[in-house]
């Protein structure tokens, strides 16, 4: 299994792209699909986005045991529903040291603490692109049966809402549907 994963945005994949917006920052173009595949796939795409699935960086023990007791697999037969969120924090962000930018990401904005309200209804898996000169740092991802999508609406904007997203200059939200 490679850890690059390649989201593809065109004509071809299991997603139909439902809503593509920018909530900051500049826009990807807007496609009809979505595939995500682990590797480079082949045929042409509108656009790719790449990042690899990496080692967790903030999460303390204790979040780790907990996020591992709750988090479902991905690709839930139910899971009908998937939104992809790629992010660009800034140079502010960067500049911090590990410490300060896990003080900022948990103990003041409360991330993690507030992600595990809908677990276990959404599957997520974080993807880094940064160290692969992309332009987003992160691409998210994240599936769940449609009874759960207005949960996930309300987590996320609590979370749009904290001290962390001062530092996201970039933000792409692709709402998703396997159909
Ligand atoms: C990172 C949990 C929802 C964006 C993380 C990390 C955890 C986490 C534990 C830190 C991983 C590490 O230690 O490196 C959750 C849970 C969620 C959730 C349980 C509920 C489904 C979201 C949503 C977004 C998001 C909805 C976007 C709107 C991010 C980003 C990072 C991250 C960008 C990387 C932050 C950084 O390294 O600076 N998340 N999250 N998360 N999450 Fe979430």
């Amino acid at each position: 299994m490679s850890r690059i994963v390649v989201f593809s945005g065109g004509d071809v994949g299991p997603w139909r792209v439902r809503d593509i917006r920018a909530i900051c920052g500049e826009p990807l173009p807007e496609v009809g699909r979505l595939l995500m595949t682990e590797g480079e796939p082949a045929g042409a795409a509108s656009w790719r986005l790449r990042g690899a699935i990496s080692n967790a960086r903030y999460a303390t023990r204790s979040e780790v045991t907990t996020l591992a007791q709750l988090q479902p697999a991905l690709a839930r037969p139910l899971a009908s529903q998937a939104v992809l969120i790629p992010i660009r924090k800034s140079p502010a962000w960067w500049a911090l040291a590990q410490d300060e930018r896990r003080a900022i990401f948990e103990e003041t904005s409360h991330h993690t603490r507030i992600g595990l309200t809908t677990l276990p209804a959404v599957a997520r898996r974080l993807h880094h692109s940064r160290d692969l000169d992309e332009r987003f740092d992160f691409l998210t991802w994240f599936e769940f049966a449609p009874e759960h999508e207005a949960d996930f609406w309300a987590m996320t904007s609590r979370l749009r809402a904290t001290r962390e997203w001062d530092y996201v200059e970039a933000e792409v939200e692709l709402r998703l549907a396997l159909e």
